[in-house]
């Protein structure tokens, strides 16, 4: 059946973005369409819930869209055109200056309308406003327009063997590209993903997160009339266990990155080893310690730990989570951070100056306010928060708590919303070894003026990012990923390239040597 889908109706400054022709596989319906079927247009009308005789708004939220479904069946499909597209079609074999061509330019006319796919961004996502306009999609721009760059400068070596051999390596992409990204970054985990892939000449077949499928479909169009041939970027909207499950355990897929839990990670991983071993690599959770030494500026190291915690609605892998403060300064940096987090404004995620917007869905709402609940039991001092913010949508207040103990669920596990534990700490040896034990391993803060102690911290913690005096710095060339159960592979940076690459080594006898 096709699906009409309502092509939002309360958005129209984004019409412009939408697809006039049939140039893509996973496109919105449009009126060419309907002209084909035989019976007339069916217009879905009614979508609100009848109560009393009125259409009214479901509790928990507004209906913004209808999205297809897509399922295994969608998957084969798609990894079909993306097969089809890396066999056969133009993508791998134009030269590389013609793909960074078509990067830079889909970068252009991502950049020229920014303002409309960030609203869209925080219809999708909840997110507030400024912050996708101002943050996340210059850095979507940026992530194109720096692996457009290394597109052309990709490239094996001659190497020097025992014997009578000419030596080389050939740097080839591996083929169709799996890849499922979760919800708290849409567009950024969009183009961790897909800039490199792309780059190195791959073909996509990109699942997004059930609770945002808004944005990239948006992007693609552009990418296509930005150049990009058909069946490079397929893109399946869809369920985890359905879509996602059908992707990771396709036997023509060749590669599989994973952004998400630990736990669908572990899923991911068994069921790409089970199929045909493809390559995984793996960005998953994290309890990321922030650590606040004796000398910190306590004014400046309370506002960059709650920009670590606070940021995205506490919806980041890497989130400062545990933020342990030195016992000297821990009384002030306790009450500052209170008071800070009393000043976070929360809201409309549209309206000028909120900083924090709904968390994603009513699933995570709930798990956030049962961890909170569950730091009150064990005893952790509850100093702001601690419930819903107003009436309406998925708001959590901003929630600090203090005498925080390692072994209190709220530091152990990824609460994953905006609630800041602070635990204390006596010296840097207790500290690194307590920051150090959990099963994550994928970021962590350091505030010190001290150089040797910031030294010996990004020595001895064993996390995939340490940030010294800053925290969340997301540069396109750094790279990313975990220790640990964080995850495997990094990605950003040139790292990511080789995520994306085989390596052929061509060994040819030489007659004669000179
Ligand atoms: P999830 O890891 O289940 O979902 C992430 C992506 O995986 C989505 O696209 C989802 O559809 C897909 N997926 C789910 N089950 C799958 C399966 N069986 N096979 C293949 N793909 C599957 O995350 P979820 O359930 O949305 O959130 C649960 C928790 O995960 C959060 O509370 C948070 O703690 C953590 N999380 C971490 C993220 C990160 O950036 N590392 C991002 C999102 C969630
Ligand atoms: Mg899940």
């Amino acid at each position: 059946m096709t699906v009409v889908r309502r092509v939002f109706s309360v958005f129209p400054a984004l019409s412009r973005l939408l697809p006039s022709s049939g140039r893509c596989s996973n496109r919105f319906t449009t009126a060419a369409d309907l002209e084909e079927l035989i019976t007339p247009p069916v217009q879905i009308n009614y979508t609100k819930l009848l109560i009393n005789g009125q259409f009214v708004d479901a509790a928990s939220g507004e209906v913004i869209a209808h999205v297809a479904e897509g399922d295994a069946e969608d998957v084969n499909r798609a990894v079909a055109a993306a097969r089809r597209a890396f066999d056969e079609g133009p993508w791998p074999r134009m030269t590389a200056y013609e793909r960074s061509k078509i990067l830079l330019r889909f970068a252009d006319m991502v950049e020229k309308n920014i303002k409309e796919i960030a609203a869209l961004e925080t219809w999708n996502s909840g997110k507030p406003y400024e912050q996708a306009a101002k943050i996340e999609l210059p850095m979507f721009v940026r992530l194109f327009r720096y692996y457009a760059g290394w597109a052309d400068k990709i490239h094996g070596l001659t190497i020097p063997a025992d014997g009578p051999y000419h030596v080389q390596t050939l740097h080839e992409a591996i083929g169709v590209a799996g890849q499922i990204i979760p919800w708290n970054f849409p567009l950024l985990m969009f183009a961790w993903k897909v800039c490199p892939a792309l780059a190195c000449g791959n073909t996509i077949v990109l699942k997004t997160a059930e609770q945002t499928p808004l944005t990239a479909l948006c992007v693609a169009i552009l990418f296509h009339e930005a150049g990009l041939p058909e069946g490079v970027l397929n893109i399946i909207s869809g369920y985890g266990p359905s879509a996602g499950a059908a992707l990771a355990s396709h036997m023509d897929v060749d590669k599989l990155a994973f952004t998400g839990s630990t736990d669908t990670g572990k899923i991911v991983l068994e069921l790409a080893g089970r199929s045909n071993l493809k390559a995984v690599t793996l960005e998953l959770g994290g309890k990321s310690p922030f650590i606040v030494c004796k000398d910190a500026n306590v004014n400046r190291a309370v506002q960059l730990a709650h920009f670590a915690l606070f940021f995205n609605q506490g919806q980041c892998c890497c989130a400062g989570s545990r933020t342990y403060v030195h016992e000297h300064i821990y009384e002030e940096f306790v009450e500052k951070a209170r008071l800070r987090a009393m000043r976070r404004v929360v809201g409309d995620p549209f309206k000028r100056g909120v900083e924090q917007g709904p968390q994603i869905d009513s699933e995570q709402f709930e798990k956030v306010l049962k961890y909170i609940k569950s730091g009150i039991v064990s005893g952790a001092t509850l100093e702001c928060g601690g419930g819903r913010f107003g009436s309406k949508g998925y708001f959590v207040q901003p929630t600090v708590f203090s005498n925080v103990e390692d072994d209190m669920l709220i530091a152990k596990d990824e609460i994953f919303g905006p609630v800041q534990s602070i635990l204390k700490f006596k010296d840097i040896d207790d500290v690194i070894k307590r920051a150090n034990n959990t099963q994550y391993g994928l970021a962590a803060g350091v505030f010190t003026k001290d150089v040797n102690t910031a030294n010996r911290l990004s020595r001895a913690l064993r996390v995939g990012t340490v940030w010294v005096n800053c925290f969340d710095v997301f540069d396109a060339a750094i790279p990313f990923g975990g220790y640990k159960m964080s995850g495997m592979g990094r990605e950003k940076g040139i790292y990511s390239l080789y995520n994306y690459l085989q390596v052929k080594a061509v060994v040819t006898h030489l007659n004669k040597v000179r």
